[in-house]
């Protein structure tokens, strides 16, 4: 795939072709975020705390407490209301303990925020902080986060196994999800994908490349280093980087961090952005850690893609999101 900033420095791309690809002028509004922390923990009983669950709770009630504000979550909704994208992408950690009760709430949540069409979820480690029965958990966001033909499919996916990566294409975007999240020991937050999943994965890319498509993974966990520390790294991230410098991708966004972070993966064919977004709820100690969205405009252009992406960054002041620094790029298609 090819990227290449406004500034003109080249860096890389690849293709899809699919039966509903819209007229060549047609924009592309996606909305990403990530880390939203929705906790329940007034409805959390002794019991939930006989594991990693007591370590979540008590860094809840030290620190993340006056860190993630639900008004920036209702603040959020308010912003993507006036932006309208025609896509939301969710990348992972939309609990903070992986309660039930907090499934559920995140479920209206989603609900509030477009129709499962609408809006892509993949998990982070904490939506899999310790191991939950999928009924009560996973299964509450099934339609949010299944492939376009699991749709149709009459026996619900219930394991990660099942269900990612997934693949759902709007028009001439594929959006690719990936899932990182796994059960940890209380010190670590590390996320791996599994031969079983990258497998998988390696068909999506490759029957996706080639097809004039815009391609989007989502993942939670960073593939490239540098982003977050060895407790909190993807273990097979390598693998993953192999599948990406045969295929490519358009474009890979992430969360996990709980800061902002533009950075490039070099590929044979170029360089692929890789996008990381801060906690969406997230107050920030610091302006890199402040709640934000990216607004994506995608459109065709030449034998490529524009690219623009605008900040929406929280405003303490204002109590609300407000415009902060924006990018553009050109992506040249590249031969299937
Ligand atoms: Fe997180």
């Amino acid at each position: 795939m090819a990227f290449i900033p406004s500034d003109g420095t080249k860096i890389s791309s690849d293709s899809i072709r699919m039966d509903t690809v819209p007229a060549p002028e047609k924009r592309f509004i996606l909305a990403h975020f990530s880390d939203p922390h929705i906790v329940c923990i007034g409805q959390i009983k002794w019991r939930d705390f006989i594991n990693k669950r007591l370590f979540g709770y008590l860094r809840w009630k030290l620190h993340r407490k006056t860190e993630h504000r639900n008004e920036i979550l209702a603040s959020l909704q308010k912003d993507l209301q006036r932006t309208k994208p025609d896509h939301i992408a969710i990348t992972g950690d939309l609990t903070h303990m992986s309660l039930p009760s907090e499934f559920k709430k995140v479920r209206r949540w989603l609900q509030s925020l477009g129709t499962p069409t609408q809006v892509t979820v993949v998990p982070g480690n904490h939506d899999a902080y310790v191991r939950t029965d999928w009924h009560k958990t996973f299964a509450c966001w099934l339609d949010y986060m299944v492939s376009d033909t699991q749709y149709q499919q009459t026996s619900p996916a219930n394991s990660f196994n099942d269900l990612f990566p997934t693949l759902r294409v709007r028009g001439q975007i594929a959006l690719i999800g990936v899932c990182t999240a796994r059960p940890n020991t209380p010190y670590l937050a590390i996320g791996s994908i599994g031969a079983f999943q990258l497998k998988k994965l390696e068909t999506i890319l490759k029957q996706t490349a080639g097809q004039r498509l815009f391609r989007i993974m989502s993942i939670h966990h960073p593939p490239i280093s540098g982003i977050v520390s060895w407790r909190r790294r993807l273990t097979d991230a390598p693998a993953l980087r192999k599948l990406l410098a045969r295929y490519g991708t358009e474009l890979i966004l992430h969360g996990h961090a709980h800061k902002t972070a533009h950075n490039t993966l070099s590929i044979p064919a170029g360089l692929t952005p890789v996008m990381g977004a801060p906690s969406a709820s997230s107050l920030g100690r610091t302006y890199e850690r402040r709640a934000r969205c990216y607004v994506y405009k995608i459109i065709r252009s030449g034998g490529g893609w524009d690219v623009n992406i605008a900040e929406r960054v929280y405003s303490p002041n204002d109590y609300c999101f407000i415009p902060g620094g924006e990018q553009r790029f050109y992506v040249p298609a590249m031969a299937g």
